[in-house]
């Protein structure tokens, strides 16, 4: 039912200004640096603009809003969008660092600050999350969602809406979220960005629709199309995914932005020329044409044409309307042009004290042969590799907002957190690789690493002589930001040779090692694995990663999170995912090769670390788990339970991890599934009984008529510190 308010408003407007608001433009303030549009002022004023985004700063947004509330015929205040991915200037860790943490409250909380800090700057809309199932390490924007698995993709999705949206979205300090990428963007053939996408309907509402319904149900207001097809027609003209299941089986009643010129990309994907294919977005039932302006210059002549009704015109608009609405725009069109709020509520120590908190959290400790780490305050520290001192990398990619110069580099927070009597000596000791022009390709943003001029050998030189005068060698080693994120696919996802050798070089020293990995994606590391002692991967931390690092270096903060992608063993295993089918041929137990069954002449189906995997400083023993019952019955419930004992000398937090095996269906069935998780915390020596409940709804799954349904049978149920590692019971379903 319409708005009163708005429904009276929209019977003013001409179909000129109906079509303005469906026109959303980049002010080029950020990412592109220039605007996508000519004469945006002007056009504001003629009512052309419905929204701009990446416009920073409030007096420049309180500028065009003026434009549009005191210069436009309607005086329609304007919306304002940025890509608010991970944090805003106090950027928290990359999204697939922050799925690490397994902590919805602190995932929460970071969308919270992220929208206290964009809408203190004037912005009102974010373009997050994006909460694209990503299987496909090559894909360099794996490093901008929460991993692989649908259930705690679904659980991130929640909390991040929650968090940028609150309770209630006209509150000056919460922001409209965007689902993003509907649909199916983490599935792109190859990994390669932007390329084709082709899956069963089975597949999209098992495994890859989930987190797009959760972050729905939440109650995200808007939703963002995605560039590749879904069954042959991109996302921005199909009508079964912008309509039929979004809006009609979700009941999604909020906005639908496309994606940047994905109307316009609509010629090249074959679809027709720039009029038809605005038409068949409008009829999809997309809203908002991000940049392209297929909409503004098209829709007209289609309306006159009779390819389109003023109806779709008049919901779109409606549509965007309703957003403004619920951001109470119409009430205080400057609600969020609030200079003081800029002042005071952005980058405060208070947030950047939640930031270091939350990297440390994020970081997944692979490998501590010898209790190498934490490492002692005092003595000497040799600090080697291209991220060590690399400021302006330490916020990963997409972090638009945020001034990179003021992030903490490894060395500043060794330095700083290792105190007087911890000498720390540094070199570089190798570029980002020895391709120059890759590494020129991986450089965005202003993010370069700086290209020193000398030899690899003058390098390396410099660096083995400050590590034989070191008790520890700390490695920073990895991907630049930029090697990951949009556009940054790779079909080799190791560490840059240059690198490797550098660390080959430092392990032969006979020092202990610290291989502290940046990475935007899982890497295959299979040589580091088997020859580096100590790795520690802290994904791109953000603009407190240094000081972070340097807590979990010294174990002040006991390291906890764990993987959300499959780490591969190499890159020919990829897409390697831990919720895979048996097949008919699967392996015998134990087995890494058989003749004629399903795997590879050369390399096992291991992956080098599972899903869910990741180190304490402590370790966790887990007791045999206790079913209250082996029959669930319906409408029932049964509890599983497991001791948990921390048998180390350290505090430390465990992610107690619950997966089942539906063991025969109607439709094959995954050979896991995650159903549930609980993060713990646990003094040395200290045990708990972790506790689960399970019900029929768990077991849920959607047939082949796509009903979603639990079906009697026996089942697994797994619990443990990994998606391998696990105690097994059995049950059945009634
Ligand atoms: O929000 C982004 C999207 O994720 C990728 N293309 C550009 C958009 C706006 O910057």
């Amino acid at each position: 039912k319409m708005n009163k308010f708005i429904s009276t408003l929209m019977q003013k407007m001409t179909l000129d200004e109906k079509l303005g608001q469906l026109n959303l433009p980049g002010a080029g303030d950020i990412t592109t640096g220039q605007a996508s549009s000519s004469d945006i002022a002007q056009k504001i004023e003629d009512g052309k603009i419905g929204g701009l985004f990446n416009i920073k700063t409030v007096e420049k947004i309180k500028d065009v809003q003026k434009i549009a509330v005191e210069k436009s015929r309607l005086k329609i205040p304007l919306i304002f969008g940025m890509d608010v991915i991970h944090g805003y200037q106090t950027v928290f860790p990359i999204p697939l660092g922050l799925s690490c943490t397994w902590d919805m409250a602190l995932i929460e909380r970071s969308a919270r600050i992220a929208a206290i800090e964009a809408s203190a700057d004037g912005i009102n809309w974010t373009f997050s999350p994006m909460v694209d199932i990503s299987r496909d390490a090559r894909w360099g924007r794996a490093s901008e969602g929460s991993g692989e698995d649908p259930y705690l993709g679904s659980q991130i999705a929640k909390a991040m809406v929650k968090g940028y949206q609150g309770d209630d979205l006209s509150r000056n300090n919460t922001i409209l979220a965007c689902v993003k990428h509907f649909a199916l963007y983490g599935a792109i053939e190859a990994g390669r960005d932007y390329n084709t996408t082709d899956m069963s309907r089975l597949r999209m509402y098992n495994e890859y629709f989930p987190p797009y319904k959760a972050a729905v149900d939440a109650g995200a207001g808007s939703v963002m199309t995605s560039f590749n097809e879904v069954d042959g027609i991109p996302a921005s003209a199909n009508k079964w995914l912008m309509t039929d299941v979004l809006r009609k089986q979700w009941g999604f009643n909020g906005m639908v932005v496309t994606d940047y010129t994905a109307i316009n990309e609509m010629i090249e994907h074959g679809l027709g020329d720039l009029k038809t294919v605005s038409a068949l977005a409008l009829k999809a039932g997309v809203d908002m044409d991000m940049v392209g302006e297929g909409f503004l210059t098209t829709l007209k002549q289609s309306l006159t044409g009779g390819k389109i009704a003023q109806q779709e015109i008049d919901m779109a608009c409606q549509r965007i309307l309703e957003a403004k609405y619920k951001l109470g725009l119409f009430d205080d069109p400057y609600r969020y042009c609030n200079v003081k709020r800029s002042k005071t509520e952005i980058l405060t120590p208070a947030n950047r004290k939640e930031a270091r908190a939350t990297a440390a959290q994020s970081f997944v400790l692979l490998k501590n042969d010898n209790h190498i780490l934490p490492l002692k305050k005092g003595g000497k520290i040799a600090l080697i590799g291209p991220l060590a001192d690399a400021t302006e990398n330490m916020t990963g990619t997409w972090s638009v907002a945020a001034d990179f110069k003021k992030s903490v580099s490894v060395l500043s927070g060794l330095k700083s957190i290792g105190g007087k009597n911890t000498k720390i000596s540094y070199a570089k000791g190798a570029n980002l690789t020895a391709d120059s022009a890759l590494e020129e390709r991986s450089t965005m943003f202003g993010k370069s690493l700086g290209r020193d001029p000398r030899s690899a050998d003058v390098l390396l030189k410099e660096a083995l002589a400050i590590a034989q005068q070191a008790d520890v060698i700390v490695a920073a080693l990895g991907e630049s930001a930029e090697m990951s994120g949009e556009s940054s696919s790779r079909s080799d996802i190791t560490i840059p040779q240059v690198q490797k050798d550098l660390l080959a070089a430092l392990l032969k020293t006979g020092k202990p090692v610290v291989l502290v990995l940046f990475t935007g994606r899982p890497l295959a590391l299979k040589w580091e694995s088997e020859n580096a002692p100590s790795i520690l991967n802290v994904w791109f931390g953000g603009s407190e990663a240094g000081d972070a690092i340097a807590d979990v270096l010294f174990g002040d903060v006991n390291p906890s999170g764990k993987l959300t992608m499959t780490f591969p063993q190499n890159v020919g295993q990829v897409p390697i995912y831990y919720n895979h089918k048996n097949t008919g041929r699967p392996l015998a137990e134990g087995k890494w090769f058989q003749k004629f069954r399903s795997n590879y002449l050369d390399v096992s189906n291991d992956p080098l670390y599972p899903f869910g995997y990741g180190l304490s400083y402590t370790t966790f023993d887990y007791s045999a788990i206790q079913l209250s019952d082996t029959l669930l019955k319906k409408g029932q419930s049964i509890k599983a339970n497991i001791t948990v004992k921390n048998t180390g000398s350290r505090d430390g937090q465990e992610v107690v991890q619950l997966y089942t095996r539906d063991l025969v269906g109607s439709i094959t069935r995954p050979v896991e599934e995650l159903k549930g998780f609980q993060k713990i915390s646990l003094k040395a020596g200290e045990s708990r009984v972790v506790s689960f409940t399970i019900t029929e709804e768990d077991l849920k799954f959607y047939n082949s008529d796509l009903n979603y349904v639990a079906e009697p049978g026996t089942f697994k149920l797994f619990i443990g510190t990994n998606s391998k590692d696990v105690k097994e019971v059995g049950f059945t379903l009634q």
